[in-house]
C-alpha cells in the first residue's frame, strides 16, 4: 500500500502544490495537453503513446520528482564485499544509504540554473545517468516505475483538462515537508478554478 500509493498520491500533492506557485508552468502544460485530439483514439494502445509523447508532461513530472524525492530511505544497500571508493573503504556488510536530497540538489549534477527552482527544461540537457533516482537504481529499484509515471501523468491530464489549479492563503503555510514513511507536505492547500473549454 505504501508502495504503491502513498508515493503516487504524494507526487500528485507536490505536482499541484507547482503547478498552483508556477502558473507560466501551468500554462506549458495546459497548451501541450489541449493540443492533443483526444477523441481520434481507437485503442487504448493510442492513449498510453499519446500521453507517452507529450514531452513537456514528461519533464515537468521528472522536475517534480527531482524537487521531491518521496522514499529516500527506501534506497538501502548492504556492501557484500569490502571495497575502496575514491580513498574511502567501505567494509563487508556496512549498510549504505545514499542522500537523495544531496544528489538532486547539486549544482554540478544540475546546474548551471540554480537548483531550488523548479525548472522542467534542465532535463533536456544530458545529465549524469544517476544524477536523477527517485526511483532508485539498478536491479532492486521500483518495479512500480513506469506504472507511476503513467498514473501519475493520466491523473494531471484529467485534472488540468477540466480545472486550473491556483495557490490559495495557506498554500506555502500547509507545503512543510516532513519525513515519515515517505517525505511529503502536511498539506497542500489550493483553489481549483472550472476551465471553460
Ligand atoms: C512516484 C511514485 C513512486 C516512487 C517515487 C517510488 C520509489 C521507489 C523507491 C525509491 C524504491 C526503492 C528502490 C531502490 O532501493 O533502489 C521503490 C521500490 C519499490 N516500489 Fe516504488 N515508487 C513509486 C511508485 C510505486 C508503485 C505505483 C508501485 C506498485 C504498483 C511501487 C512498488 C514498489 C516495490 C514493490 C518496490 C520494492 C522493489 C524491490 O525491492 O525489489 N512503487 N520505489
Amino acid at each position: 500500500m505504501i508502495a504503491g500509493y502513498e508515493t503516487t498520491s504524494t507526487a500528485l500533492a507536490c505536482s499541484t502544490y507547482i503547478l498552483a506557485t508556477n502558473p507560466k508552468v501551468q500554462d506549458k502544460l495546459i497548451e501541450e495537453i489541449d493540443q492533443i485530439k483526444w477523441d481520434d483514439r481507437s485503442h487504448d494502445e493510442d492513449t498510453y503513446e499519446l500521453v507517452m509523447n507529450l514531452s513537456y508532461l514528461e519533464i515537468f513530472v521528472r522536475e517534480v520528482l527531482r524537487m521531491y524525492p518521496i522514499t529516500t530511505k527506501g534506497q538501502v544497500r548492504q556492501c557484500n564485499q569490502t571495497i575502496n571508493i575514491s580513498g574511502h573503504i567501505i567494509e563487508k556488510n556496512s549498510i549504505i544509504q545514499p542522500d537523495i536530497f544531496s544528489i538532486h540538489y547539486d549544482p554540478d549534477l544540475w546546474g548551471p540554473e540554480d537548483p531550488n527552482l523548479f525548472i522542467p527544461e534542465r532535463h533536456l540537457a544530458k545529465r549524469h545517468p544517476i544524477a536523477w533516482m527517485p526511483f532508485g537504481v539498478g536491479p532492486r529499484n521500483c518495479v512500480g516505475m513506469r506504472f507511476a509515471l503513467m498514473e501519475l501523468k493520466m491523473c494531471l491530464i484529467e485534472l488540468l483538462q477540466q480545472y486550473r489549479i491556483l495557490p490559495s492563503d495557506k498554500t506555502e503555510e500547509g507545503f512543510q515537508l516532513r519525513e515519515k514513511i515517505s517525505i511529503g507536505p502536511d498539506a497542500v492547500f489550493i483553489k481549483l478554478e472550472k476551465r471553460s473549454v
